[in-house]
């Protein structure tokens, strides 16, 4: 399975177009120092032609282009088998409003996520105006479901899902079981697996377990500390109450991860005010000494 890193920052990118916290100037002054990033999403393959995407972000345009794919044989080439979504978050699926010009899409998602997107953020209405919209509904807890191509021929890539600690999107009008859930993908062919969990207020030890099993773990690289925003000036709410455990400290993410035998494990989904993002940071280099890599858009695993 490959597996491209097609967006590795939080819901605004980076840098964000009204921000000029610390990591923001960086990335406008000397983006040498910090590399811009476009909003959280993965692209997971068998055949490196085919590509399933792990949450569709508001970048998608952009980051298909620099998908690689064989040239095709039409004037027209959908890349895109199909999309996984971990939650109905705007930055996680606004881009499958985007892909309507594929004229087919087939979603694999939580009853709970495809509520909130039928009803709250009415992404599937307004998508189904312009394209078939085929839902493949995952358990909040369970699989494997196998990912299939278009013809319906299997991929030999597999999905499960399991629950994460976390709220339901702020639009959400009801909080159902499986609203945000962790996905891991596994090939049936060569036994590699993936674990992407983008976004995540806790890490218990069911979790942990989980984490420790696959062969590349994705994991939410949000928020360096629990009071980032509100030191900066930013927000009001801690990292923890938005749902993300905070990278540092004491329960902090870098300490449990770093203790597990995961061959890689990267950090995604990181906010533009999280100091791991400059590439000379004291903090990037305490990550990086704990044996964690911190997600850049492009980088590419093979399992
Ligand atoms: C999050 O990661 O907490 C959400 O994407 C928040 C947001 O969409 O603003
Ligand atoms: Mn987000
Ligand atoms: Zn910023």
């Amino acid at each position: 399975m490959q597996i491209v890193l097609l967006g590795t920052a939080a819901g605004g990118g980076f840098p964000q177009w009204n921000c000029w916290c610390p990591s923001c100037r960086v990335a406008r002054s000397d983006p040498r120092r910090a590399a811009p990033r476009t909003q959280s999403s993965a692209a997971v393959s068998a055949d490196g032609r085919r590509w399933f995407l792990l949450n569709a972000s508001p970048d998608v345009r952009d980051q298909l282009a620099r998908l690689p794919i064989a040239p095709p044989d039409g004037p027209r080439h959908v890349p895109v088998a199909g999309v996984v979504a971990t939650d109905a978050e705007l930055d996680h699926t606004l881009g499958i409003v985007l892909l309507r010009e594929g004229r087919r899409l087939r979603l694999y998602l939580t009853c709970a996520v495809r509520q909130v997107l039928e009803r709250d953020s009415s992404i599937l209405p307004v998508t189904r105006a312009f394209a078939e919209v085929e839902v493949i509904e995952l358990p909040p807890l369970g699989g494997p479901v196998p990912l299939t191509y278009d013809d319906g021929s299997p991929s030999g890539l597999t999905v499960e899902t399991f629950p994460v600690p976390a709220g339901p999107p702020r639009f959400a009008s009801e909080e159902l079981p499986g609203h945000t859930v962790g996905l891991v993908l596994r090939d049936t062919a060569t036994a590699g697996s993936c674990a992407f969990v983008p976004g995540c207020g806790g890490l218990d030890d069911t979790l942990l377990a989980r984490l420790d099993s696959v062969t590349l773990a994705l994991f939410d690289g949000t928020f360096w500390t629990d009071d980032e925003l509100i030191r900066l000036g930013i927000g009001d709410r801690t990292a923890r109450q938005m749902d993300h455990l905070p990278i540092s400290g004491p329960g902090g993410s870098l300490e449990r991860l770093g203790r597990l035998r995961t061959p890689r494990r990267v950090y995604t989904h990181i906010n533009n005010t999280n100091p791991i993002l400059v590439e000379d940071s004291a903090e990037r280099a305490e990550v990086e000494r704990a044996g964690l890599l911190i997600g850049m858009d492009g980088m590419r695993f093979e399992v």
